[in-house]
């Protein structure tokens, strides 16, 4: 059965859920997400969103820092252009229910790496939680919007897929329903991808499991271009316990004053530094990766107990009760952190339209890379980022000529064996993957590390190719086909990065080369 809607919306985040709100009053929508609907990056970010509002703030200083973090590769106009329209999206926000945390006169504004005033938003430490509940919120009240959940996008079905040979459109997307196990079609005038970052390529990272790459990967199989995949953000502070599966420790803490301590109580960032801890991320990142290269340490600390009690209590309760959950009492003690991949600058090539090369595709959020980020994004500009082009891109959208999609498109076809014992073969890529990609392709890069890991990742791309076509599609199976193609992508682009620029860093090119600020790294299949 094909299903067809005016807008298809592939993920349930802020990009998602914002645009869907936005396109409703003209059409049908339907949100495809591929747990739950709260499920997603946004809904656990903590630190805020970036937006001018202080007395001693303005537009000029955002956008120096946004660029001076983005190391040369931003796309200044699309960097004015985003900081500029900030307060009137952040309004927007509030009118549908956002509540963030207030000071006596006005917002209390927080401060993080790389900004030179306070400029964040917040929700205290919970600001994803509370934009993402209150956009669910609004959605629940639209009548033209159904979500799917559990329901996970395969691939995008274009007319050249299809055999047309002289236009081009993106027409729709098969899609795996968790439950029934079957694939469904779905077909749409406009489709927007927003099915967030890549942080599950990496054995230790902040993002849940949704985010495996699916949206780059499957606009990649389309022939879509993609850029920069070779930028991956790593956060600094992950919190550094056996049982603490991913948990952000956010550089609001560094913003109030935390700092980052060795093992004897030392700290060591002013050796790396003016900023010392709150330097910008890739410098932290690499600055904790040394030390504990050097010390042989497992972790380094971050000490917010000066603070007080109080303070700590009512400005962080989510971080105080977590670490509190693992024995931690930060009030009293420094927390053990660790660097972990957070972010994905890079992405399918969008304006700030969110448009992308291929017609009737759209994409935003953390998938699409605008120019906003350069070489390394500056903390919470993407909450801020993923409003802003959703918003533009459904005004884009109906601008463009009306355009029905009535193909016909066909049924899903798939290999029907299921082999048990394969399963733990897949199972095994997926860590392989993973592994490999964090002492290969982590923080600091050779040309040997990135080589070892293309060659075996081409073989690993091989053996999911033999395992998808022959079996029957799972969940399971779709993330790692995704994370091998993502994997391979960010190998490909730092491959061809022969410098080291914001996040990208490699021993072979310790410098950068200034004939290549402003150059992206593009790819697209022929
Ligand atoms: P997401 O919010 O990740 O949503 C992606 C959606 O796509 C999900 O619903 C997922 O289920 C769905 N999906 C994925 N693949 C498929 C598929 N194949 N089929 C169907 N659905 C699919 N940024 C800031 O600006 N400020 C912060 O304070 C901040 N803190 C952060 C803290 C943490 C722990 C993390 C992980 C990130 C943080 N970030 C922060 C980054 C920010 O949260 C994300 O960049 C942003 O939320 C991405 O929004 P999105 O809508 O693009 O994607
Ligand atoms: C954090 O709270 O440290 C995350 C902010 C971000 O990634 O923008």
């Amino acid at each position: 059965m094909q299903r067809h809607y005016n807008y298809l919306v592939l993920g349930s985040g802020i990009a998602g859920l914002t645009f869907a709100l936005k396109v409703a009053s003209k059409g049908s929508v339907a949100i495809l997400t591929k747990k739950n609907r709260a499920e997603s990056n946004t809904n656990y970010a903590q630190g805020g969103i970036a937006c001018v509002t202080g007395a001693d703030d303005s537009f000029q200083l955002h956008v120096r820092d946004t660029l001076d973090a983005g190391a040369g590769l931003c796309k200044e106009s699309v960097v004015r252009e985003t900081v500029e329209e900030a307060p009137e999206r952040i309004q927007e926000l509030i009118q549908m229910g956002v509540d963030f945390s207030r000071a006596q006169e006005g917002y209390d504004l927080g401060k993080e790496g790389g900004h030179s005033r306070r400029r964040i938003l917040h929700a205290k430490d919970m600001t994803g939680k509370e934009i993402e509940q209150a956009l669910l919120a609004n959605i629940a009240k639209h009548p033209n919007i159904t979500i799917f959940e559990n329901s996970v996008a395969i691939d995008l079905i274009t007319m050249r897929k299809l055999g047309y040979c002289t236009q081009n459109r993106c027409l729709g997307v098969y899609a795996l329903n968790k439950i029934s196990r079957e694939v469904e079609v779905f077909s749409s005038d406009h489709l927007l991808l927003a099915t967030g970052g890549c942080g599950q390529v990496y054995q230790h990272t902040t993002n849940p499991d949704i985010a495996t790459g699916d949206g780059v990967a499957m606009a990649y199989r389309a022939g879509v271009s993609i850029a920069n995949m070779e930028f991956i953000q790593f956060h600094p502070t992950c919190l550094y316990h056996p049982q603490a599966q991913s948990f952000l420790i956010s550089e609001a803490v560094r913003g109030e004053g935390g700092v980052l301590i060795d093992a004897q109580g030392n700290p060591f960032m002013e050796r790396y530094h003016l900023l010392k801890s709150l330097a910008p991320r890739d410098i932290v990142a690499r600055a904790i990766d040394a030390e504990m290269k050097k010390t042989g340490a497992s972790c380094v600390y971050l000490d917010i107990r000066f603070k007080g009690e109080e303070f700590i209590k009512n400005r962080f309760p989510q971080i105080f009760a977590t670490c509190q959950k693992y024995g931690i009492d930060i009030t009293k003690e420094p927390i053990p952190v660790v660097p972990a991949a957070h972010y994905q600058c890079g992405g399918v090539i969008t304006d700030l339209n969110g448009q992308t090369s291929l017609p009737g595709l759209w994409a935003a959020g953390e998938v699409a890379c605008t120019g906003l980020h350069g070489a390394n994004r500056l903390a919470s500009n993407s909450l801020l980022e993923a409003i802003v082009v959703s918003h533009r891109a459904s005004q884009a959208i109906q601008k463009e000529p009306i355009t029905q999609n009535t193909i016909e498109l066909p049924a899903w076809q798939h290999g029907n064996s299921q082999d048990p014992d394969e399963l733990v073969v897949v199972n095994h890529m997926e860590q392989e993957i993973k592994l490999l990609m964090w002492n290969y392709v982590g923080i600091v890069r050779s040309n040997k590390r990135l080589y070892r890991a293309s060659s075996r990742l081409r073989m690993i791309a091989q053996e999911v190719q033999e395992y998808y076509w022959t079996n029957r599609v799972s969940p399971k199976i779709i993330d790692i086909r995704n994370l091998s193609m993502v994997a391979s992508l960010i190998v490909d682009c730092a491959i061809s990065r022969q410098e080291s620029r914001g996040l990208h860093y490699t021993l072979d090119y310790p410098e950068a080369d200034i004939s290549k600020a402003g150059v992206d790294t593009l790819l697209q299949l022929p």
